[in-house]
């Protein structure tokens, strides 16, 4: 195992009914901005149970965040943030939400150009301070709820944005909220939770035994109550364990000390930039190829991974390998989601396209050893078209 630090200083309130304790989560004496996406909290009145929930403050909202959030939308946002001199953030709705408000909590507390804060990787951001903020969750998916990083989309790109003082000071998770979601957006959120488990998971053996089998856990418990939670999006065992499962997939508890590969995120930021295809369908495009292509550098975690995940134990290993690719791609199909480039209207000639962006924005050597070239890449995107249109 590799040294590392772990730190995680979000309280996770979690169950039905909490989002009355927002008066004594949310700091008092202080003026409260109220950031929210394109409107589904309003339609689904958790918005009005929030307001509700914060009796006497003072309160400044900000609506229409994008799916994808833009730097454009929310450098509005830092605007108000500062007029307004808010001392408290709360981010209600899924991702995109939670990552725009991290941008806001630390562009408005930036001296220079907000711009600059898109430049830095996976490296902190160099700033000081951030407006403290708080979480509402209503998709399970990115993590975002108990974790520092926001990703913001900016003139064709999707670049990654870091700090510490991005945790959420605490974030509910009422998985009734998630309720009304459609099926596509669930199925995404299933999809995204897995990708980011085999990202830290399926890489190369380093004896992180407790982060290996916490990752089995998690892909098991997707694979039993994915189905389930899209058929009945009302049950809610089904629904609060893929509630947790999106959050510790990406907090930090199964990354710690072992080899991380995202080239999958990487590449599939490039599609959404590119294509606007969901983050959620990108992944399921790409890693079933990403295996195929990468199967030798893979081959113990992959195995591993056929054996405890899928209980693949016959055949050969090159067949018990090839078996737990196309059971995890049938996964994904079996969640409504297609896993082929080619049906969402992406054709051969625009791999030229992806792969200059991959190069425009330094993606030319991923992966857990950063030997994956844009070359292999190139691979992976062929492999990834597909042939049928299903
Ligand atoms: O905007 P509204 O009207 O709220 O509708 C949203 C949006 O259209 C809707 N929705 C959310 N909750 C709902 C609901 N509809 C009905 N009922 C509800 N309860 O769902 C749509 C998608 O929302 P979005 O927030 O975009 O989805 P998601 O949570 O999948 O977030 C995706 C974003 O997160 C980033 C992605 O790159 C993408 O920008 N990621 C962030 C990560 C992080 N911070 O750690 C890691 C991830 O890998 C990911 O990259
Ligand atoms: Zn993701």
């Amino acid at each position: 195992m590799q040294n590392f630090d772990y730190y995680n200083p979000t309280h996770i309130v979690f169950g039905k009914d909490r989002l009355t304790e927002l008066d004594d989560l949310v700091p008092k004496e202080t003026k409260v901005f109220i950031l929210y996406g394109g409107g589904s909290v309003k339609k689904f009145k958790t918005l009005e149970k929030i307001i509700q929930a914060l009796p006497g403050r003072q309160i400044v909202e900000f609506g229409g965040i994008e799916p994808n959030p833009r730097f454009t939308t929310l450098v509005k946002a830092v605007e108000i943030a500062k007029a307004e001199k808010v001392g408290f953030l709360l981010a209600v709705g899924g991702g995109s939400v939670m990552d725009g408000t991290k941008f806001v909590s630390l562009a408005s507390c930036y001296d220079g150009d907000a711009k600059d804060l898109l430049a830095h990787g996976f490296s902190p951001v160099p700033v000081k301070k951030a407006i403290p903020i708080g979480t509402v969750v209503t998709l399970p998916a990115t993590g975002s709820e108990m974790n520092s990083g926001a990703v913001i989309s900016h003139d064709g790109g999707k670049f990654p944005v870091f700090s510490p003082l991005a945790f959420p000071k605490f974030s509910i998770l009422d998985p009734t909220l998630t309720y009304t979601l459609p099926s596509v957006q669930v199925a995404n959120g299933i999809i995204d939770t897995f990708i980011h488990t085999v990202e830290q998971y399926v890489t190369y053996p380093l004896e992180g035994r407790f982060q290996d089998r916490t990752a089995e856990g998690i892909l098991r418990t997707l694979i039993e109550v994915g189905q389930k939670t899209i058929d009945n999006p009302t049950d809610y065992d089904a629904r609060a364990n893929l509630v947790w499962c999106a959050t510790n997939a990406l907090n930090g508890l199964i990354g710690a000390g072992v080899p991380q590969d995202w080239t999958t995120h990487m590449i599939g930021h490039e599609l959404t930039a590119m294509f606007g295809i969901d983050h959620g369908q990108t992944l399921a495009i790409l890693q079933p190829s990403i295996w195929t292509v990468r199967k030798r550098q893979k081959r113990e975690k992959l195995l591993q991974y056929a054996q405890r995940v899928w209980d693949i134990t016959a055949g050969d290993e090159d067949s018990r390998i090839d078996q737990a690719i196309e059971k995890t791609r049938a996964f994904f199909q079996s969640l409504g989601v297609s896993t082929q480039l080619g049906s969402y209207g992406v054709t051969h000639d625009k791999i030229d396209d992806i792969i200059k962006a991959l190069e425009r924005h330094g993606l030319t050597a991923l992966s857990e050893t950063g030997d994956l070239t844009l070359d292999i890449s190139r691979k992976i995107l062929e492999d990834a078209m597909g042939t049928t249109t299903s």
